[in-house]
């Protein structure tokens, strides 16, 4: 298998081996980096916010011998009107690999084919490739398996962690249930649900009733209520989603071994209880460093050749 020179942009372009070959070399790169990078340089773009994607990728890229840089869209000539085409056809001939966190995902995807070097999506409006990697890889080393498991995505399923998620374990064999409330803005939109169904080799179904939701589930994931961008419709969302809140009562109802994943940033007391986030169910830490591990594994799949 050789995805040398792929971008990253959603795990829709990758076949269920494509993504056991990554999960595979984060596994390895986990247990013992090599440099494999060395000299090769990653460059950062970011137009929202980050903590763990930008220090994961830069962390993975020193563990593997290379180097990254940051750049974001205020201290860079982006802020002043250079087209974003320009600017990728400008960074890929210094860098090796482009990483880029932004709102719209046809600006990501305009970035890859202005760009020379593979492009990898650190989280659009619509996806969280990097994320879902991470998350496959903790599921594995905690089940032993993905395939035939039933992962609930508690809350807002209409945004980015739901729509890779969704794609992501469903392709990998796991049933994924959205559990949200019954009006469209929180639940995937028609065309992606579209693409991820046919692609998937466990059942994707929608749930309005939480308790119904997670019922007997194997994994319970839950992201913010308001997202990055959807700041203004924050006191609704705080009001429809509060049902769907990840507490012990609602944790009760599924698998007595049921595992609890966040992908962080958490607002401890709206999606997710303190009691929750640090009980025995968590493993939102383990997930939180996966990161780390599952960027090495791309990057050394889509720079590396690996
Ligand atoms: N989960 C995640 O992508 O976190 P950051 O927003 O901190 O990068
Ligand atoms: N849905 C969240 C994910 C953060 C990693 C957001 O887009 O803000």
């Amino acid at each position: 298998m050789n995805l040398k020179g792929r971008d990253y942009l959603t795990l829709l372009d990758f076949t269920k081996e494509e993504i056991e070959h990554v999960l595979n070399l984060s596994l390895q790169l986990k247990k013992e980096p090599r440099e494999i990078l060395k000299n090769k340089t990653l460059i950062m773009l970011f137009q929202k916010p980050s903590t763990r994607t930008r220090i994961s990728f830069e962390v993975a890229m020193t563990q593997l011998g290379g180097h990254a840089i940051y750049m974001d869209f205020v201290t860079s000539q982006l802020s002043r009107g250079e087209s974003l085409s320009d600017t990728a056809k400008v960074l890929s001939r210094y860098g090796d690999v482009i990483m880029a966190r932004l709102y719209r995902h046809e600006d990501i995807e305009l970035i890859a084919k202005s760009s020379e070097v593979p492009v990898i999506n650190g989280l659009t409006d619509l996806y969280h490739p990097c994320q879902t990697t991470g998350d496959l890889l903790t599921v594995l080393e905690k089940k032993g398996k993905i395939d035939g498991l039933t992962i609930a995505f508690v809350g807002d399923c209409g945004f980015n962690m739901a729509n890779s998620t969704m794609i992501g374990f469903s392709k990998m064999g796991a049933n994924v249930r959205l559990v949200a409330p019954e009006d469209p803005v929180y639940l995937p939109k028609p065309e992606i649900l579209e693409k991820a169904k046919k692609q998937a080799k466990g059942k994707i179904e929608i749930f309005h009733d939480p308790v119904e939701g997670v019922k007997g589930v194997d994994i319970i994931y839950t992201d913010v209520w308001v997202s990055m961008g959807q700041e203004e419709e924050k006191e609704k969302r705080l009001k429809d989603l509060k049902p769907f809140q990840v507490n012990s009562e609602l944790v009760s109802h599924a698998s007595p071994d049921v595992i609890v994943m966040h992908c962080l940033p958490a607002h401890r007391g709206q999606e997710i209880t303190s009691n929750v986030m640090d009980g025995p169910h968590s493993v939102i830490w383990d997930q939180a460093e996966n990161r780390l591990h599952a960027q090495k594994g791309i990057l050394a799949a889509i720079v590396g050749g690996l």
